[in-house]
């Protein structure tokens, strides 16, 4: 059983100010949950023992029994949910509150099954992958075109759902830098178990740096002399992927699939399944069906000369 509570991610680690709100409510429901157990199991021991010593008589049995209903089966549980009410309500208010002014705002759009993620302040976006500033709340602006899915980064916050037609929003903030999971905990179809993400908190000057990549566009044509394989791998990406995936910078704009300007840094592919390289990007080009069954993207009919080509420039989108 307590396997269970061993590895990350976990809510009684907390990395930032909302989870370990949580957690503490969490530790406290622990600690009135297990003294009410051992308070049962005191009395259940005492009554056992006292019935086997004297037997007292009646009119005594009825009036300590009325005083155990009356404070242990009333007044107890009514001041300890009272608490716990209260605390709750409390945590609600902190959670709703940032910590101070919002400097930045990211959208995440929840879809079948991986993450859009803008920031309409700098103007792009990419998947699977939320960089933040460590240390500063970030504004967090959730929904979803086709089913409900919620967003979850079990160490910096709470669960939040993303739902058609509807925005909601709260704040993520991590206290320390590091790779954050996140994965979506809404049951939304045959790969909601394969819907992860990571929040990478950096130090302010990486994070800008990141920033400033991230609104880099394409590079341009032409690629360079070294590069003609990436120039035919560029045909064949306006070929076969440009009616769902964006490039900026060239004239790949479609938008069924996650913006792939910049897929060379991104970590994983698949959101989350996979490590992203080279051997792993050409399994799922070739039948992402396979890895991830039921998921929007068609397994191509490529050359093996053309997959080579395709990956030359999909390696030049850092
Ligand atoms: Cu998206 Cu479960």
């Amino acid at each position: 059983m307590l396997a269970g509570c061993a590895g990350s991610p976990s809510i009684l680690e907390p990395r930032g100010p909302a989870a370990a709100e949580i957690a503490n409510i969490w530790w406290l429901l622990l600690a009135l949950g297990t003294a009410v157990f051992l308070a049962v199991l005191a009395f259940l021991l005492f009554s056992l023992f006292r019935r086997r010593r004297t037997l007292p008589d009646e009119a005594t049995t009825n009036r300590t029994g009325t005083r155990i209903v009356v404070w242990a089966g009333l007044l107890a549980p009514a001041v300890i949910l009272l608490v716990v009410y209260g605390l709750t309500i409390r945590g609600l208010r902190v959670l709703a509150t940032p910590a101070s002014a919002d400097e930045l705002t990211i959208h995440v759009v929840g879809r079948q099954w991986w993450w859009e993620v803008r920031y309409p302040q700098h103007g792009f976006e990419t998947a699977n992958e939320i960089h933040i500033p460590v240390g500063q709340p970030v504004q967090i602006v959730l929904s979803s075109p086709d089913v409900i899915h919620s967003f979850w980064v079990p160490e910096l916050h709470g669960k939040l759902d993303m739902i058609p037609g509807q925005t909601n929003a709260y704040w993520l903030q991590a206290d320390a830098p590091g790779e954050y999971v996140g994965e979506c905990a809404e049951f939304c179809g045959i790969q909601h178990t394969k819907m992860a993400f990571a929040v990478v908190a950096e130090a302010q000057t990486e994070f800008t740096a990141w920033l400033e990549q991230q609104r880099q566009p394409a590079p341009g044509r032409p690629l360079g002399p070294v590069e003609n394989l990436a120039l035919e791998g560029q045909q064949v990406f306006q070929k076969s992927c440009m009616i769902c995936h964006t490039v900026k910078g060239t004239q790949a704009t479609g938008d069924l699939g996650p913006d792939l300007t910049h897929l060379a840094s991104r970590r994983t592919l698949g959101a989350g399944i996979l490590p992203n390289n080279t051997g792993n990007l050409a399994g799922w080009i070739v039948n992402p069906q396979h890895i991830k069954p039921g998921n929007l993207m068609p397994p191509s009919d490529l050359t093996s000369a053309e997959l080579q080509a395709l990956l030359a420039y999909l390696a030049l989108l850092e």
